[in-house]
């Protein structure tokens, strides 16, 4: 079997942290690091060739002459607000099958407010949002207080900062404003979550999805008064590599119902999105303690050091799966998906059988 591995490979890090086109700003976040794209391809390796196929200007036509018989899509996209959707598209385009959710699904999930409304749409819980373009619509905004703000499309934390949690309309002025500069986007408004937060990895298709165990986010981890926020300054600043934040407690120390309903939601919106294969969903609860879904990952962030945080893999660990083990059990999932075959035993001669 010829797997190819779609990904963006993080540049090193060079120019000023405020240059927004800097490689030190937030620009490239959600790109993977090297050592990530060996380990996949790594783990890939157990059902044949694998060839690279790095998502830049000339993917497709480097897909066109390889044609794999299967793409394991981790590429985050170069530009635009559907830009994780242009692998799955080009591989669509090209008839050759790929990991992962269609190019539908990860355009709308990259994009918070469409999300939302088919969440809402769907009855699957969260928060009450509406979307700001100008900073004259602010005034109407009739959403109560705490509100907190983002982009609408953005992830890996990149425009969420603590202070993105708004009390005032004061605040919430001077945040939107802000927000629509640095990122020329529209910026959701939506009700603050006040609870505890969960993160859910999804594996399988159909019926067939499951959840693996559910990861908690402690906030007790974060420095001494900080907003309780995954975002940038949580995800980048202050958890490092020398010395990373013990923030995820996995399985979440939550009462089995609760860890039911989690669970419930998260599966949900799965469904509601149409995701393939895997998925992280992001959870968090309102102030009646009822889980909402925040967002999903249909490209979840998977790296490999169990040192570092990366709840997926995390997950995986504690439900027995070691890092190569759930990168290929992407693959026997996302096979059985598309020819109804299993890919066990002797995966490269079955494959190209
Ligand atoms: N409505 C909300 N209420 C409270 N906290 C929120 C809300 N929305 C987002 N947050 C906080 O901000 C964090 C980041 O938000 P979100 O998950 O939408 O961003 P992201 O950058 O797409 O995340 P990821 O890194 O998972 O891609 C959440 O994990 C949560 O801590
Ligand atoms: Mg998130």
């Amino acid at each position: 079997m010829r797997i190819g591995l779609a990904y963006n490979e993080k540049p090193d890090p060079d120019g000023s942290l405020d240059d927004p086109s800097s490689t030190r700003s937030d620009a490239f976040v959600e790109w993977d690091d090297r050592s990530t794209i060996e380990a996949v391809e790594q783990a890939l390796s157990l059902f044949g060739d694998v060839v690279r196929l790095e998502a830049d200007v000339l993917f497709p036509q480097k897909l066109a002459l390889a044609r794999p018989h299967l793409v394991f899509n981790i590429a985050e996209g170069l530009h635009g607000p559907n830009r994780e959707a242009h692998v799955p598209a080009i591989c669509e385009f090209l008839n050759v099958p790929c990991t992962a959710s269609d190019s539908l699904t990860l355009a709308l999930a990259l994009h918070k407010t469409r999300t939302k409304q088919i969440l809402a749409q769907c009855g699957v819980a969260t928060a009450p949002f509406t979307e700001v373009a100008r900073l004259e619509e602010l005034g109407g905004v009739e959403l109560p207080f705490p509100l907190f703000v983002k982009p609408v499309h953005e992830g890996s934390g990149k425009g969420i900062f603590v202070n993105n949690l708004c009390r005032s309309p004061a605040e919430l002025r001077e945040r939107v404003a802000w927000l629509l500069e640095r990122y020329r986007q529209p910026v959701l408004v939506e009700a603050y979550l006040p609870g505890a937060e969960f993160t859910v990895a999804i594996l399988g298709n159909g019926a067939a999805a499951a959840c693996l165990p559910i990861v908690g986010i402690d906030f007790a981890a974060l420095p001494a008064g900080a907003t309780p926020v995954y975002g940038y300054e949580a995800k980048w600043v202050w958890d490092t590599p020398e010395r990373p934040l013990d923030l995820f407690q996995c399985p979440a120390p939550v009462p089995a119902s609760l860890a039911r309903d989690i669970e419930g939601v998260a599966l949900a919106a799965y469904h509601a999105l149409g995701c393939r294969d895997w998925c992280r969903v992001d959870v968090r609860l309102d102030a009646a303690g009822a889980p909402n879904v925040v967002e999903l990952n249909p490209l979840p962030g998977v790296i490999p050091d169990p040192n570092m945080n990366s709840c997926f893999p995390k997950a995986a660990r504690v439900a027995g799966l070691s890092y190569y083990e759930l990168i290929q059990e992407v693959v026997r999932i996302a096979w059985k998906r598309i020819t109804g075959q299993s890919l066990a035993g002797t995966p490269a001669q079955e494959a190209t059988a």
